[in-house]
């Protein structure tokens, strides 16, 4: 029996419409929770842009400090000025006494600096009219509880999968790459997200994880990318007279752009099966060593 394969370039144009809209969806998706991951953990050193700092205060938490000092060192910097964040913070130095909070008029500048969005109508954020919830959190910062954790593990495992599944179904159609690149780009994304998902809970626990997080955020990252860029290619580039003649100089282009991304992806796989693996391996036992140290 033969076997016919489809492959992407000639697809009917319905077909290559609908995954076509879905990449770009999901590639806009992937925009904004770039953005989102900026303007939240990229803050939480208090500089703009995204350092190891900035993950280690998400997940570990800044143990030096209280959860409002971090918030207002970091992402709430601009919600206050210089003054009314130095008299938050000293009034959280000096034992978060409630009789203190109305006397120093700490409770004032909450009302008109935060209460805004820190109000019992926002979702997610703590309310700060309600005295315990300010109280809260001027303990010991402790980074991402496990409660948040556990939620957000699940969502992105369960929500992240389906997009790679499609977006894996799409890729599996072309023919740039060979069957081993081919299963190298499909399998990578699922082994960085459990990675990724795996290392949050470590760096909960120890500081030291956190570049891990990175790597394999990058990691995903970059498998969506070339997945993204062999797909369109092929539906829409490759074979496709009234785009491009056979033999012109935007072939030759086009030829160039899918070599330079085998060949990322090639030195990306390398990484990954010589420096992430070993290390990840090594970090793992130092998480059992450290566990059962712990436990004794
Ligand atoms: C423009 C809206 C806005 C204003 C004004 C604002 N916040 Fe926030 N705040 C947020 C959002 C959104 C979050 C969640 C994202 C984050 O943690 O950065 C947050 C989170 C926090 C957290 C962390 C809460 C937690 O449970 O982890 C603290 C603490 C905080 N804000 C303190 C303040 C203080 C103090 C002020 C006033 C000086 C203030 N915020 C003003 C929007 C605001």
């Amino acid at each position: 029996m033969s076997n016919p394969k489809i492959t992407l370039s000639e697809l009917d144009i319905p077909l290559k419409v609908l995954f076509t809209g879905y990449l770009t969806t999901v590639a806009i998706g992937y925009l904004f929770a770039l953005i989102q991951i900026l303007f939240t953990h990229g803050m939480a050193d208090g500089k703009f842009g995204l350092s190891l700092d900035d993950i280690v205060y998400s997940y570990y938490g800044n143990r030096s400090g209280t959860v409002l000092e971090t918030k207002l060192n970091g992402s709430m910097k601009d919600k206050a000025t210089e003054k009314e964040r130095f008299a938050i913070m000293q009034w959280v130095r000096d034992g978060a006494d409630e009789q203190a909070f109305t006397n120093q008029k700490i409770a004032k500048i909450i009302e008109n600096k935060c209460e805004m969005c820190h109000n019992s109508g926002a979702s997610g954020i703590p309310d700060f009219a309600e005295f315990e919830n300010i109280k809260a959190l001027t303990k010991e910062d402790e980074g991402a509880t496990f409660t948040s954790l556990t939620r957000v593990s699940h969502i992105h495992l369960f929500g992240i999968s389906f997009i790679f599944m499609f977006v894996g179904i799409i890729f599996s159609f072309s023919t740039t790459a060979s069957t081993q690149y081919k299963s190298i780009a499909i399998g990578m994304p699922y082994a960085f997200l459990i990675i990724d998902i795996l290392s949050w809970w470590l760096t909960k626990l120890s500081p030291m994880f956190a570049s891990l997080i990175m790597l394999a955020g990058a990691g995903m990252g970059a498998s969506f990318a070339f997945m993204w860029v062999i797909s369109i290619k092929e539906m829409w580039f490759i074979n496709n007279p009234w785009f491009c003649a056979p033999d012109s100089r935007c072939q030759r282009t086009l030829k160039i752009i899918s070599g330079v991304s085998l060949n990322s992806l090639a030195f990306i796989a390398k990484k990954a099966r010589t420096e992430l693996f070993p290390k990840l391996l090594s970090l793992l036992k130092n998480a059992v060593h450290w566990f059962f140290n712990k436990m004794k």
